[in-house]
């Protein structure tokens, strides 16, 4: 088998990266210390800067300034004098004729303490960590409680969010699907010592990890609160959720372990990131940087596995979290295919908690981040997918069969995940590109080159994208399709590793050619169909401070006007079409607290980010969702005082005491939906 990896285990490893300036604790637990090792896709498939350069060069639309924004974002450092000088009047703008209705007054990026929104709106907790899920489970209490404790009460880490409405069209109850994407042991813990984890505290992290899924009724002073005790409420965790493999990698040999000699379940899920939902109202959960639970990889035997998981990240020791103490499966020593039942896209019903979930093996293997759904015209499901790492890829998955909308059939559409083509993207110069089908036989994708049926292209998705020449990306996190057009916006969170390594060098002066604040993509379908194989695509937005850091642009916006921000992460979309975007990163960027933001992405308004509300000290922004009314806004406050301790916490959220991870709902204090 032929992988065409140029890098192994055994070889040195050159700490790339000499620009984040997260805290140990995020990059160790929250990205895999996804900057402290290579990027491991070490294939010459073109980097997607390389195009933009020389797309930005060439478009004759592109007035002056902007095409000079554009241009110094890829290190071009003369065009940085430009930013800032397109004025409102310049583009034909004024804002009193705003159109994106809009209206709220943006707050500054921040330092507080405590959530702050925009003036008029009210926010509250609706669930923290160790909120009990049911009426006999145990209060929170980090003194006493155990891993069962936790398995019945709100999970750690909160992260993406699904609304699924119950009832009308003005719904008044609903069921909220969250994932808990990773743990803080540290502040989790009083006494925790990283080199040496007890079995209780690595229980009550797996119980800790999955997602949860609650009860909410609208209120009319709280927003919307969560029901303890209702039918739906559920957790899923890593400790003992059963859930099953489907699609073509299950029961293949590299998913078959001494606990699942056939290949059909595995226990839980692992660092559930972000998500989407389906049209027929089930909700899925992407598992992104599963890298990190795995050891030993120095051992394992087979040189085809060996080389996958070094593909995957997964290191050649001992784990980070020393699990694999206390169990084998996380130990490839022991269990050399565990690492390979995970990284997928999980799909859950919320209204059937004993429906038991599904592993969608067909969407493909990597490190998973969102899973945004769409009917195309002719019927067929697309799902618009990330794989968050440096240098990876974006892809996009096209149901076999179409989606029947009969409520009366709703389950008739469960397994439509199960079979389809995947593909992945190619951007080309000219504001084309194209997708290219993941598909056992074809081209490249042979057993020559190590694939000999769809089950390998389900399981080594990135080894198939290396060798189809997919286009490398900077992070592609969170997809939202624009229910006004179609588009598909992307966010591309940051790549500090741009410039290196061969490419244009990256130094202070020229701080932008290494990709610190990362930036928006547009991407328009060809005719608008979801299921076409060629698209156009464009940057709206490329992030950062104007003015001081080179190369920002506002989709063409007055830059002095506009509220900057920095790695976006989590999208959507309201339902007048303006994007939403929250921020994972602005801590090490900004040094100030995450946020959400709005910018419209058409009309004179196009690029006036306005930055709607400000997280805490050292939390992330995770995630947001809205009701079905857009008048509540319900916002994941992850990893609050990430960076100190359980004993010296550097910040309480959201009560004083120790900080929890939690998901709090916002409101417009004299009605209306969230932004007017
Ligand atoms: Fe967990 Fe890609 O953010
Ligand atoms: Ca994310
Ligand atoms: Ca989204
Ligand atoms: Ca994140």
């Amino acid at each position: 088998m032929r992988f065409s990896l140029r890098r192994n285990d055994d070889e040195p490893i050159d700490l790339l990266n000499t620009m984040c300036s997260a805290t140990a604790a995020q990059c160790r637990w929250g990205c895999g210390d996804q900057c402290a090792h290579p990027a491991p896709n070490p294939t010459e498939n073109e980097y997607f800067g390389d195009i933009l350069d020389r797309f930005v060069s060439r478009r004759s639309l592109l007035r002056g300034a902007t095409a000079g924004a554009a241009m110094a974002a890829l290190g071009a450092a003369p065009l940085v004098r430009n930013i800032g000088s397109v004025s409102a009047s310049e583009e034909g703008v004024a804002e009193a004729q705003s159109t994106s209705g809009l209206a709220f007054t943006a707050i500054p990026l921040s330092n507080a303490g405590t959530v702050e929104v925009a003036p008029g709106y009210k926010w509250r907790t609706l669930i923290r960590w160790g909120d009990p899920l049911s009426l006999d489970t145990a209060a929170w209490d980090m003194a006493t409680n155990t891993a069962q404790d936790q398995l019945n009460q709100f999970g750690y880490n909160c992260d993406n969010i699904q609304f699924f409405p119950l009832g009308a069209n003005r719904a008044d109850r609903g069921v909220l699907v969250v994932n808990h994407e990773y743990t803080n042991p540290e502040l989790m813990f009083p006494g925790y010592s990283a080199d040496s984890p007890t079995k209780a505290q690595v229980d009550y992290e797996l119980a800790s990890h999955g997602a949860t899924a609650i009860y909410i009724q609208r209120d009319a002073q709280k927003g919307w609160v969560y029901v303890p005790g209702a039918g739906v409420n559920r957790r899923i965790n890593a400790l003992n959720s059963t859930i099953l493999l489907s699609g073509p990698a299950a029961q293949h040999d590299w998913v078959r372990t001494t606990e699942d000699p056939h290949g059909y379940y595995v226990t839980g899920m692992l660092n559930n990131c972000g998500g989407g939902q389906t049209p027929w109202g089930t909700a899925l959960t992407a598992e992104e940087n599963f890298n990190q639970y795995f050891a030993n990889n120095g051992t394992v035997s087979d040189p085809r596995k060996k080389a996958a998981h070094t593909r995957y990240g997964l290191t050649s020791g001992a784990s980070e979290r020393k699990w694999e103490r206390f169990y084998d499966r996380f130990d490839l020593a022991k269990e050399p295919n565990e690492a390979f039942r995970y990284g997928y896209i999980v799909e859950y019903d919320p209204h059937n908690p004993n429906w038991t979930p599904r592993k969608r093996t067909a969407l493909g293997r990597f490190k998973h981040e969102a899973a945004e759904t769409v009917v195309a015209s002719n019927g067929h499901v697309v799902a618009y997918m990330g794989d968050d790492e440096r240098f990876d890829y974006m892809y996009k998955f096209v149901t076999a069969g179409k989606y029947n909308p009969d409520p009366e059939m709703r389950e008739s559409n469960f397994d439509l995940l199960d079979s389809g083509t995947l593909y992945v993207a190619k951007f080309h110069d000219d504001g084309t590109g194209t997708w290219i089908p993941l598909i056992q036989g074809q081209g490249k994708l042979i057993p020559e080159n190590g694939f000999n049926n769809q089950s390998d292209v389900c399981i080594l998705t990135r080894l198939a994208g290396d060798l189809v020449g997919a286009t490398k990306m900077d992070r592609p996190e969170d997809f939202q399709v624009n229910p006004v057009g179609g588009k598909i916006v992307c966010a591309l969170t940051n790549n500090t590793q741009r410039g290196t390594t061969g490419r244009a060098a990256a130094d202070a002066a020229n701080p932008r050619a290494v990709n610190t604040h990362g930036h928006i993509m547009e991407i328009a379908e060809a005719g608008g169909d979801h299921t076409a194989l060629s698209f156009t695509w464009d940057i709206p937005i490329l992030c950062g401070i104007p003015g001081t850091d080179a190369g920002t642009y506002y989709g063409g916006y007055d830059q002095t006007k506009v509220s900057p921000l920095s790695s976006p992460d989590n999208v959507g979309f309201d339902k007048k079409g303006n994007l939403w975007i929250a921020t994972d990163g602005q801590i090490n960027t900004f040094k100030k607290n995450d946020g959400i933001f709005a910018v419209p992405l058409t009309g004179p308004e196009r690029g006036y980010s306005k930055q709607f509300l400000s997280g805490v000290p050292g939390g992330e922004v995770a995630a947001f969702g809205f009701d079905n009314t857009d008048e509540c806004m319900f916002v994941s406050i992850q990893h609050p005082g990430e960076g100190s301790t359980y004993a010296a916490p550097s910040n309480t959220f959201p009560d004083g005491g120790t900080p929890r991870p939690s998901v709090i709902v916002v409101w417009k204090e004299s009605g209306g939906v969230i932004g007017s």
